[in-house]
């Protein structure tokens, strides 16, 4: 197999989700070559057709003259789909309804328990994190008090980017803009867990219009993570009651977090 088809190849099994690669077009395959000694792949694809495939986050050294492909880090990932976004995104119609900056997502890019909201709010809209507002101090104490894990080793996302006016639901026109990017960043990330918090990130990423007091608490497969939609922490602020189901739905994170490990 020449440098070519070794490319396509590998294209080839990045659209197909196959481990080790990406879906994520941007990824860069560049071969090296190295006199210094063999290293043991630390993750490796394709072993079928003997192809090396390191990580740039494993890759210590090259190999012995053998082409090798490296793929990039999660965090080079994000910054591709951060960079390909934009800061002046226009690809819906939020740009012309008040949002003052794209709310990219923040973290871990290697994290293991991923979050996913509906969209920013005027917090998050004013300083570009997600989840910065009253709502997200209670997500912050929900991961560091309740899981004890501290906050900046998971990923926080939301669906959409931008903040919808008087902070409506996000239109179907906009989710269908905007959601091809945090699939991306999925896919970038590899959460073993993604808690998906409230009714419109629940049922938007699970394409299902059951009730969110229905699926939560419930583990779905999704983009080879484990699901479980929960109370968003807005309607905790609102509901204090409810904080007890979440709890049950966090012990539940922990496991998944402890089996996957
Ligand atoms: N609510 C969300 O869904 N996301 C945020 O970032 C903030 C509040």
């Amino acid at each position: 197999m020449d440098r070519d088809q070794l490319v396509e190849h590998l294209k080839f099994a990045a659209e197909l989700g196959v481990p080790g690669t990406s879906r994520d077009q941007a990824w860069r395959i560049r071969t090296v070559q190295t006199t210094r000694e063999p290293v043991e792949p630390a993750s490796v694809g394709f072993a079928a057709t003997g192809i090396s495939v390191l990580d740039v986050r494993d890759a210590a050294s090259g190999d012995s003259g053998q082409p090798v492909v490296l793929l990039r880090s999660a965090a080079e990932v994000l910054e591709t789909i951060r960079v390909e976004i934009g800061p002046a995104c226009t690809r819906c119609k939020l740009h012309a309804l008040g949002r003052t900056q794209v709310v990219f997502g923040v973290g871990n890019p290697e994290a293991a328990l991923m979050f996913v909201g509906e969209a920013p709010g005027a917090d998050e809209d004013e300083q570009g994190v997600p989840f910065v507002g009253r709502a997200g101090q209670l997500l912050t104490d929900i991961i560091e008090k309740g899981l004890q894990i501290p906050r900046k080793d998971v990923y926080i996302a939301n669906v959409i980017k931008c903040r919808p006016p008087q902070n409506r639901n996000p239109e179907p026109d906009e989710v269908e803009q905007c959601e091809p990017f945090l699939f991306r960043q999925i896919d970038a990330i590899k959460p073993r867990v993604i808690v998906a918090l409230g009714k419109f990130g629940a049922q938007t990423l699970l394409r299902t219009t059951e009730p969110i007091s229905k699926i939560r608490g419930r583990v779905f497969d999704y983009r080879g993570a484990k699901l479980i939609p929960t109370f968003h922490p807005a309607y905790l602020l609102r509901n204090p009651p409810a904080k007890r189901e979440v709890w049950e739905d966090m012990k539940l994170v922990s496991r998944l977090l402890g089996e996957s490990a």
